[in-house]
C-alpha cells in the first residue's frame, strides 16, 4: 500500500463503529424483543428493496468472526450499541438474561484483543412496546425506562466498559422519526412532535449520566451529535440567514443544552408555538458535564434560503465536486471545519470522532479483494483533518470510521454500503477491504 503519510499520535483511539440494529440480525433469537425498527421495516416502500434488518450482518451469531477481524487489523477501540428489546424485550421489567450475556461475552473478548469498548445505549432503536405506550419518545416518563435499562447495563458491563455514549445523533433520532418519517418509527407529525420527542431525548441523556457515574466511578460518559459545519451558499444575506437557522436547527439546538444549559434563544423564537413544555428543572437536568462529545461527519451542509424544513426554511445546495452514493460531497476539510468550529464556541475536554466515512459499493475482484479506492481516500484525508485539528488545539482523541462492515443502512437497505469489511449478504462471508489495511497500516504507527 502507498505511503498515508499519517502519524498516529501514542495515546490515541482508532477504531470502527457500528449500530445494533444495523448488524445484528437475530431478532427473534433468544427471545429478544421486537423494536420499533423490526415494525417499521414492514411497512411497504419504507425501505429501498423491501429489505429488512432481520439478518443483517449475522453478526449475533458471527461476532468471535468480527472481531478476530479487528483484532487482526490491530484498532484499538471499537464503538457498537446495545439493543435495548434484546436486554428487556418490553423496554421495562423482565429482563433477558441472554441478551445480556451476548453483550458481556463480546465485552470479555474485546478486552481479550486489546480493543476498547465504547458502548452506545441507544442508536435509533426502542423497544416497540414502549412505542405503543404513549408514543416512545412523545412521552414525557420515558425517561423512567431508559433510566431503568441504563442501570441494567451499567450495572453489568460496567466493571469492564469505561466508555459510555447515551444518544446517538438526537437530531436525526427525534426529526427523521416523527417529523420526516424517514426512519422508525416512521411518523410524519411535524416540527412540534420532533422538538417534544427531542426533548425528552435530552431528558433521558440528563438523567441516565448520573446513574451511569453511580454505577461505573471511573466511567467516561458523552452524547453523540451529528456535527455539519456549515456554510452560506453565497454572501446574500438570504442564506447568511438561513445557514443560521440550520446551523441553530442541528448543531447549536443539540449543543447549547448541553454546554450552556439552554436552547439557543433564536430558535425559541423561530420555533415559537412549536416548543415542547420545558418544566422547571429539565435544562439542569439536561446540562450535566460529560467527558466528552462524541462527533459524527460525513459532509459539510451549504445552505441557501428555502422551503425546506418549515420554519427553518433552508435548502441544501450541492457543490461541483465529489459525490458519494449516498449523494453527499466529500469534503474532508468539513471535518477539520467543523471540529475548530466545535471547539471555539464548546470548549470540551474530549472530541471522539465518533462516525466518519463515505458509501461507496465495491465489488469483489477476482484477486478476491475488495479495492474501495474511495473509500481509502476518504478515509486518509479525514484522519489528515481530524489530526490538524487536533495539532492546533482541538482535544481529538481518537477517530472511529464509519463503518465496521457493510450493514443495514436504515432507509436504504443494503443498497448503501459504508464498510470496511465487504459482506456478502448472500453468504455472509466477509472480506478486508483496501480501506481496512489502510486502519491497518495507520494503527502501526502508534
Ligand atoms: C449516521 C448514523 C449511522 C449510519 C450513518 C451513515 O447518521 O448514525 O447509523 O447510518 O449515518
Amino acid at each position: 500500500m502507498e505511503d498515508h503519510g499519517i502519524k498516529l499520535p501514542k495515546e490515541f483511539y482508532l477504531g470502527t463503529a457500528s449500530a445494533a440494529y444495523q448488524i445484528e440480525g437475530a431478532t427473534t433469537q433468544d427471545e429478544r424483543g421486537p423494536s420499533i425498527w423490526d415494525q417499521y421495516v414492514k411497512v411497504p416502500g419504507a425501505i429501498e428493496n423491501g429489505d429488512t434488518g432481520d439478518i443483517a450482518c449475522d453478526h449475533y451469531n458471527r461476532w468471535r468472526e468480527d472481531l478476530e477481524i479487528m483484532k487482526h487489523l490491530g484498532l484499538n477501540a471499537y464503538r457498537f450499541s446495545i439493543s435495548w428489546s434484546r436486554v428487556i424485550p418490553k423496554g421495562r421489567g423482565k429482563l433477558n438474561k441472554k441478551g445480556l450475556d451476548f453483550y458481556s461475552q463480546l465485552v470479555d473478548v474485546l478486552l481479550e484483543y486489546k480493543i476498547t469498548p465504547f458502548v452506545t445505549l441507544n442508536h435509533f432503536d426502542l423497544p416497540q412496546k414502549l412505542q405503543e405506550e404513549g408514543g416512545g419518545w412523545l412521552r414525557r416518563g420515558v425517561h423512567n425506562d431508559f433510566n431503568e435499562y441504563t442501570d441494567i447495563v451499567t450495572q453489568e458491563l460496567g466493571d469492564r466498559v469505561k466508555h459510555w455514549t447515551t444518544f446517538n445523533e438526537p437530531w436525526e433520532l427525534a426529526w427523521q422519526g416523527y417529523h420526516t418519517g424517514e426512519d422508525a418509527p416512521g411518523l410524519k407529525l411535524g416540527v412540534d412532535a420532533a422538538l417534544e420527542a427531542s426533548h425528552n431525548v435530552y431528558l433521558s441523556h440528563g438523567h441516565v449520566v448520573q446513574t451511569i457515574r453511580d454505577n461505573v466511578p471511573d466511567a467516561e460518559v458523552g452524547i453523540v451529535i451529528h456535527l455539519n459545519h456549515v456554510e452560506p451558499a453565497t454572501k446574500n444575506p438570504k442564506d447568511i440567514a438561513a445557514a443560521k437557522r440550520w446551523e441553530g436547527c442541528q448543531n447549536r439546538w443539540y449543543l447549547d443544552p448541553i454546554y450552556q444549559g439552554q436552547y439557543p434563544e433564536d430558535m425559541m423564537k423561530l420555533y415559537g408555538p412549536l416548543l415542547p413544555e420545558i418544566q422547571p428543572g429539565d435544562m439542569e437536568t439536561i446540562n450535566q458535564p460529560l467527558d466528552y462529545l462524541g462527533l459524527n461527519m460525513y459532509r459539510r451542509s451549504v445552505i441557501s434560503g428555502g422551503t425546506d424544513l418549515a420554519p427553518v426554511n433552508i435548502k441544501r445546495v450541492n457543490p461541483p465536486g465529489e459525490y458519494s452514493d449516498m449523494g453527499w460531497e466529500i469534503y474532508p476539510k468539513g471535518l477539520y471545519d467543523i471540529l475548530k468550529w466545535t471547539d471555539s464556541n464548546y470548549p470540551t475536554k474530549k472530541i471522539y470522532v465518533t462516525e466518519n466515512g463515505v458509501a461507496c459499493n465495491d465489488p469483489i475482484t477476482p484477486d478476491g479483494r475488495c479495492h474501495d479506492t474511495r473509500r481509502v481516500t476518504y478515509l486518509r484525508e479525514h484522519i489528515k483533518q481530524a489530526l490538524k485539528a487536533r495539532e492546533e488545539g482541538v482535544p481529538v482523541h481518537g477517530y472511529f470510521a464509519w463503518s465496521t462492515m457493510d450493514n443495514f443502512e436504515w432507509a436504504y437497505g443494503y443498497n448503501m454500503r459504508f464498510g470496511v469489511i465487504h459482506i456478502d449478504f448472500k453468504t455472509q462471508k466477509r472480506t478486508i477491504k483496501n480501506s481496512a489495511y489502510l486502519l491497518q497500516n495507520i494503527a502501526k504507527t502508534q
